[in-house]
């Protein structure tokens, strides 16, 4: 079952159709999702909290301002927490609210900081339906990602009215979520996916490491995008200070030694996306033992011997993944290099990124920032793409790499 174990956020807006929610959590219930509800001030003018509650079997939550759930920012982590948020029904007025980025209340400071999938039943009267102000709301909307399901054409609660506005059933809903749930339809379901990411450690002494201002939230960021496509997302880590990213399956390593060999244990897969920023060299020797600062002793030199080419070595690799993306830090010559890289190491894109300091992309540069602009390098040719945060580049890297795999 689809919904089973989904956690579904019910947003509650202030209309006659409300009444249906108590059906609707219902159903939802039923077929295994758990389901918490938000009631907007005017959803309360027609249906109440208790009944809710009861129903769902968790606490309700209707204000922007308690106090007893604002102590941990209440609202961002509802926005987080859910796998779904279906708004139902969906006033003409929350629609105007939403459009426009307004955050007064708790229904629209939530939709305002989820990057969950949301999911609009709108009911109203066929005029306030038909008016050009919500169809250009509706417009909006859309652009902005989020579904809709319904309206349906019927009779209204009004007496002699009807017309399109009428919210759709409970069990359309329940479908329409099941469909936005269901990960055999995401376009990377069933596909395997190897991303690495951030930095790697080379051991100089037990205390001592090589490493450099890679902070993995470029690879985490489309092992989280690709994952959102349904893929199986593998991902092989160095040493980060951020979250894990969601939906995938995390293997932290340190050296570049030991990424190679987390890599190559989880082949096959169907592609390989080389992110991390792994060290060149090591150190060759490496020592048990803390290196000793000692008076009128030379400075310890350190000798520098090559680490693998995890890249390079899974392009060429007897199980090569059908589509092998590479990254490229340079600092100069970014498009001549990243083309001469192509071939060298048998990947089927690099994407270039001008690492400098003085590259103009954000306050701090790519390296440890949070933008990034690259070009994608292909046998076919090139694109540059103009700077953008490092999840919207991520997005368009699992965009490209699902239009790959399913081609
Ligand atoms: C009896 C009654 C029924 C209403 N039904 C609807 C409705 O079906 N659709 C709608 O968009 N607004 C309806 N409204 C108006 C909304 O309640 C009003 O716009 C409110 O501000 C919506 O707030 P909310 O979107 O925060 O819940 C109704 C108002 C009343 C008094």
């Amino acid at each position: 079952m689809v919904l089973d174990g989904k956690r579904i956020l019910l947003i509650i807006g202030g209309g006659i159709a409300a009444y249906k929610c108590l059906d609707l959590i219902r159903r939802l219930r039923e077929r295994g999702a758990n389901v918490r509800c938000v009631l907007t001030k005017a959803a309360q003018e027609f249906v109440t909290p208790l009944s809710m509650g009861a129903l769902s079997a968790e606490k309700v939550f209707t204000d922007l301002f308690d106090r007893e759930d604002e102590h941990d920012v209440g609202h961002i982590r509802l926005a987080r927490e859910s796998d779904l948020i279906v708004v139902a029904p969906a006033t003409a007025d929350m629609m105007a609210k939403v459009a426009h980025g307004h955050a007064s209340d708790l229904a629209g400071a939530v939709l305002l900081a989820t990057k969950t999938r949301v999911l609009f039943a709108p009911a109203m009267n066929p005029q306030m339906w038909a008016h050009p102000a919500t169809r250009r709301n509706l417009a909006v909307l859309k652009d902005d990602g989020v579904y809709f399901v319904g309206p349906n054409r019927g009779e209204m609660a009004e007496s002699g009215e009807a017309g399109e506005g009428r919210m759709a059933e409970p069990l359309e809903i329940v479908a329409a979520a099941e469909a936005l749930l269901d990960d055999r339809l995401k376009p990377l379901s069933g596909k395997r996916i190897i991303v690495t990411s951030g930095p790697t450690h080379e051991p100089i002494d037990p205390v001592r490491y090589i490493a450099n201002r890679s902070s993995g939230r470029q690879g985490h960021a489309i092992a989280a995008a690709l994952a959102e496509l349904g893929a199986d997302v593998q991902l092989v880590s160095g040493p980060v200070n951020i979250p894990d990213p969601d939906g995938a399956n995390v293997t932290r390593v340190e050296s570049a030694r030991d990424m190679k060999a987390a890599v190559e244990e989880l082949l096959p897969a169907d592609a390989g996306i080389f992110v991390a920023a792994v060290a060149d060299w090591r150190t060759a020797t490496e020592t048990g033992e803390k290196i000793k600062k000692q008076a009128g002793a030379d400075v310890p030199h350190l000798e520098l011997v090559e680490n693998p080419d995890i890249l390079a070595g899974i392009g060429h690799h007897k199980m090569r993944p059908h589509l092998v993306i590479g990254f490229a830090a340079e600092t100069q010559n970014v498009v001549e290099n990243a083309r001469k890289k192509l071939s060298k190491k048998g990947a089927d894109f690099i994407i270039a990124n001008d690492v400098s300091h003085d590259s103009g992309v954000g306050e701090s540069g790519v390296m440890g920032g949070t933008r990034n602009r690259v070009i994608v390098v292909g046998s076919d040719g090139e694109e540059a793409w103009p700077e953008m945060s490092k999840e919207e580049v991520a997005e368009k890297i699992a965009a490209l790499v699902a239009e790959r795999l399913t081609a």
